[in-house]
């Protein structure tokens, strides 16, 4: 049960979901796009490195997001609403630790990236790139502080309450 005036777990996750997981979903793309149109300019290694590192973060950033509202969202959603748990084929707990990592790693590897695209010469697409990947830092850093303070300590609270499996 939630208290008065407490947003409750589902209320949380489906804004982070609505603005957050959305805005990746249509700004991940538009990243690749922009490395991908650089590339036709300029061969260089390091950039061959920026570019394998990014597709590398956007993966994992989308796993992490499908991982979230396949099963932590919903359980924590029927764990406080009492509904029937979803299926869920990962350990839960384990995932979640996991997450926490992601949250911090895939903030340092997209600093990691633009340090490199800064390297590449002066041009307008590098500097819509670099706009582009801190504008997406930008929105994660508002997104992993609401899951990292919020959403996280009250699925733990949560999971607590969580049946055994007879
Ligand atoms: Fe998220
Ligand atoms: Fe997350």
């Amino acid at each position: 049960m939630t208290e008065l005036n407490e947003t409750s777990f589902k209320e949380t996750v489906d804004e982070i979901v609505a603005n957050h997981h959305s805005f990746l979903r249509r700004e991940l793309p538009k990243v690749t796009e922009l490395m991908e149109a650089i590339t036709h300019d300029i061969d260089g290694e390091p950039f061959a490195e920026a570019k394998q590192l990014f597709a590398k973060v956007r993966n994992k950033i989308e796993a992490h997001l499908k991982d979230e509202e396949s099963f932590l969202f919903p359980t924590g959603i029927a764990l406080e609403t009492g509904s029937q748990l979803p299926e869920c084929e990962i350990d839960l707990l384990e995932r979640l630790a996991e997450m926490e990592k992601e949250h911090d790693g895939c903030g340092n590897a997209l600093t990691t990236v633009s340090g490199m695209i800064e390297k590449l010469p002066e041009s307008d697409l590098k500097v819509q790139l670099l706009a582009k990947i801190k504008l997406v830092q930008n929105d994660l850093d508002v997104h992993v502080e609401k899951e990292n303070s919020g959403v996280h300590p009250r699925f733990l609270e949560l999971f607590k309450t969580k049946p055994q499996k007879q």
